[in-house]
């Protein structure tokens, strides 16, 4: 048993309990009899509302709040504001209110959105915030929100998410690769794919150690290593899925972003550098490459 163990398991309430994020670390959790989890959909909290969250902290006490409810749609944000600022600030700012009033640490998802993409070779916490989009914009109030509410936070910001469930670029992909003879994909943008399993994976790493008394609060980058481009990276999903599947895409065609008419640019880079997550925590990096594999390993046999 090693030291930081606690006698009773380590309490953690996840939000939007719905979602690729909460759904993937709650399952890498429960292998790990070190943790208790309350996995609330939207329909058992929904993190809008100060009372419920107000009631649900009572009922559970956690020892630790993860908060993936998000309102993720990067262009439909444009149409929604309000829903945006509701969902990605102002509940972000209820839930460090509620739980800064009972010490309870807050654990909150991020984004890449955060910035505007311009640097190639990627983004350290401390650059600059530039958002391109409400998204962005509203993601970037609620971490500030959160800095200012509940000191003891951890801001996890994660990238370009795929998972074998939910709305992923992995599944988007898959699903036109059944339909369609070609698939455009924008060649001029960068980033790091990011299993969900592996953000949940750096999500408990954090909590044990948090457990064990590390004063590490503060904002953190995680991605899948391995910079790639959308178009490298929807070649690497139909060569691997290509394994499984009988695909009807022949035909990947490489364009500039700027073709693809999207409601909202995205940024160029979403490269996140991982440095201060390493030197703090030890926590490394893990390849996208063998995550994509064991995605789509889950997908197939699920189908079979
Ligand atoms: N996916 C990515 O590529 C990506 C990249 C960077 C950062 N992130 C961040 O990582 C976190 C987790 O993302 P994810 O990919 O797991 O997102 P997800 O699959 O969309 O999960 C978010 C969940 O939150 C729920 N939700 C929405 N409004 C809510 C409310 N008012 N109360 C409670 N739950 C609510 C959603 O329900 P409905 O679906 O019914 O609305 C959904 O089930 C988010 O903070 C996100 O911004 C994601």
């Amino acid at each position: 048993m090693t030291e930081w163990t606690k006698l009773l398991p380590i309490k953690v309430l996840v939000t939007g309990g719905d979602g690729q994020v909460a759904h993937d670390l709650v399952l890498l959790g429960e292998q790990d009899n070190h943790f208790e989890f309350i996995c609330l959909g939207l329909s058992a909290l929904d993190v809008t509302s100060p009372d419920a969250i107000q009631q649900a902290l009572d009922r559970y006490m956690p020892d630790y709040v993860v908060n993936t409810a998000a309102f993720n749609n990067v262009d439909a944000a444009e149409h929604e504001p309000e829903r945006s600022f509701c969902v990605n600030r102002d509940a972000v700012k209820s839930l460090a209110v509620e739980c800064g009033a009972l010490s309870i640490p807050l654990i909150h998802l991020s984004t890449d959105h955060l910035f505007d993409g311009h640097y190639a070779s990627g983004y350290s916490e401390d650059d600059d915030v530039s958002p391109l989009g409400v998204f962005g914009e509203s993601k970037r109030q609620g971490e500030d929100l959160l800095r200012q509410y509940q000191p003891k936070h951890i801001i996890l910001r994660v990238s370009w998410v795929f998972s074998a469930r939910g709305d992923n670029y992995l599944l988007r992909t898959l699903e036109n690769a059944r339909k369609q003879a070609a698939i455009e994909t924008a060649d001029d943008r960068q980033g790091c794919p990011t299993s969900a399993t592996d953000v949940g994976r750096v999500i408990l790493a954090m909590i044990k150690q948090l457990e064990n008394g590390a004063d590490a609060w503060g904002t953190y980058h995680y991605c899948g290593a391995e910079v790639t481009t959308r178009y490298r990276f929807t070649e690497a999903i139909l060569a691997a899925a290509g394994q499984y599947e009988a695909l009807k895409t022949i035909d990947l065609v490489p364009v500039p972003s700027r073709a693809l008419h999207v409601e909202v640019e995205r940024p160029a880079s979403s490269v996140l550098k991982c440095k201060k997550l390493l030197s703090t925590f030890g926590i490394r990096q893990r390849p996208w490459r063998s995550e994509l594999v064991a995605v789509l390993r889950q997908i197939y046999q699920k189908d079979t």
